[in-house]
Order: C-alpha cells, then sequence, then structure tokens
C-alpha cells in the first residue's frame, strides 16, 4: 500500500514537472515568475528523498511535507509544506487508507493552508480550488459515493473555483500588491492545487 502512496506523490511530482512552465507563465502575470519552478524543484526533491517502502503513510506524507518545506520556497512552500504535514497526522500509523481517512486528511491539509496563510476562501488563492473541492468530496462521500467518485467531483469543483480566481482580485500573497489588477487572471496557486487533486484522481482510477 505505502508503495502506492509514493508512486500517488511520484505521479503528482510528474504532473507538477511537466506543467512547471505553465504555473510559472501564470505566477508571471500576478506574482514573480517562480510558482512552477518553486514546485518543480520540490517535487523532484519528493521523488529522489521520500522512501517508497515505508508502510506507515502518515510518515510518508511527513516526509513529503518536510521536503516540501524545505525545498519550494516561497508562499507555497510552507503551504504546501502544512498540507501535507496536516494530513499525514489524519494517517498517522495506517498501512492502508479509505474514502473516509482520505476525507480527513483533505479536511486537515485544507485547514492547515488556511491557517498557516490567514487565509480563507474568495482571496484568489489555492483556498478557491481546495475548499470547494473538500465540500464537493464530503458531499459525494456522504451520499455514498467510493474515493474514486468523491474525487472526481472535489476536481471539478477545483476546476470551477480556479475558473472562479479569474473574476476575483487578490487580497493574500504577491499578487495582492497588484489589488483590482490582478482580476482577469488565474491564480497559480489555485491551479497547481487543482493539477494535485487531478493527478490523485488519475492515479486512483487506473
Ligand atoms: N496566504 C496565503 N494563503 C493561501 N495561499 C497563498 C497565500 N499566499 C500565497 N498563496 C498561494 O501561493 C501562490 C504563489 O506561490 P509562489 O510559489 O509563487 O510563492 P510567492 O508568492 O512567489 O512567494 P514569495 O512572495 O515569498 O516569493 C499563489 O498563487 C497563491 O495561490
Ligand atoms: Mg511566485
Amino acid at each position: 500500500m505505502c508503495a502506492r502512496v509514493y508512486d500517488c506523490l511520484k505521479c503528482i511530482g510528474e504532473r507538477i514537472i511537466e506543467n512547471r512552465e505553465f504555473l510559472t507563465d501564470l505566477d508571471r502575470e500576478i506574482g514573480d515568475a517562480d510558482h512552477g519552478v518553486n514546485m518543480a524543484r520540490g517535487y523532484a526533491a519528493v521523488i529522489e528523498k521520500v522512501p517508497r517502502d515505508n508502510p506507515d503513510i502518515g510518515a510518508v506524507l511527513k516526509k513529503t511535507g518536510m521536503t516540501l518545506l524545505s525545498t519550494v520556497g516561497g508562499a507555497s512552500g510552507p503551504l504546501y509544506g502544512t498540507a501535507y504535514m496536516e494530513a499525514a497526522k489524519a494517517l498517522a500509523g495506517k498501512e492502508s487508507l479509505t474514502k473516509e481517512d482520505f476525507g480527513k486528511a483533505l479536511e486537515l491539509a485544507v485547514a492547515g493552508v488556511g491557517k498557516r496563510g490567514k487565509s480563507v476562501r474568495g482571496e484568489k488563492t489555492m483556498l478557491d480550488a481546495l475548499i470547494p473541492a473538500l465540500d464537493a468530496y464530503n458531499r459525494k462521500i456522504a451520499e455514498g459515493g467510493s474515493l474514486a467518485d468523491g474525487l472526481d467531483c472535489a476536481c471539478a469543483a477545483a476546476k470551477e473555483g480556479v475558473e472562479h480566481t479569474k473574476s476575483i482580485a487578490a487580497t493574500k500573497g504577491r499578487a495582492s500588491y497588484l489589488g483590482e489588477r490582478s482580476i482577469g487572471h488565474q491564480d497559480p496557486g489555485a491551479t497547481s492545487a487543482m493539477i494535485t487533486l487531478e493527478a490523485i484522481r488519475d492515479f486512483i482510477r487506473e
């Protein structure tokens, strides 16, 4: 099972690395053109440093979070680092993962980003993808949906959230320096959060 968790992280990393230029171009419009470069560097380190054979999913995610924290930099390093380290708390000692476990891990990850970033939904950040994704996931699971169904709904909601970031002004992070001029641009962090969820969905579906 844990090898599957590593393989899923690798799948996320490969997607982020594939999208390095795209994410960096988005950040060029409203930031400092480093989001894709930062994230790709972080996931390259995750692929290299996180052990594939540790059976404890919590330990694997904790190592992932610490690696992102120390290699990504910028605003998103501490935020994604916190997300994985918080998710790890829900999965400490677990060697397999249920749809409820995934929901709890996503919930802690999202709450961790908000706390660390002092941010809420509607500020043109990664939370504009993550919060609707979490809500959609929980709704689908409450209806009796599977992990894959929940992830499908989470990804659809994240995509809508990313679209919505185009219509609002940033009030957190570097893009907030632009104020109203950030309207019309898609948030890079919300986009990397959507790509992350899509990679997990596609990995689960395989
Ligand atoms: N307070 C926050 N809460 C949640 N997400 C945030 C916050 N601040 C920034 N972000 C997210 O981080 C993304 C930018 O990440 P990036 O890696 O480019 O860091 P940065 O803004 O360049 O950092 P720095 O200003 O320290 O160089 C934004 O698109 C946004 O989604
Ligand atoms: Mg940046």
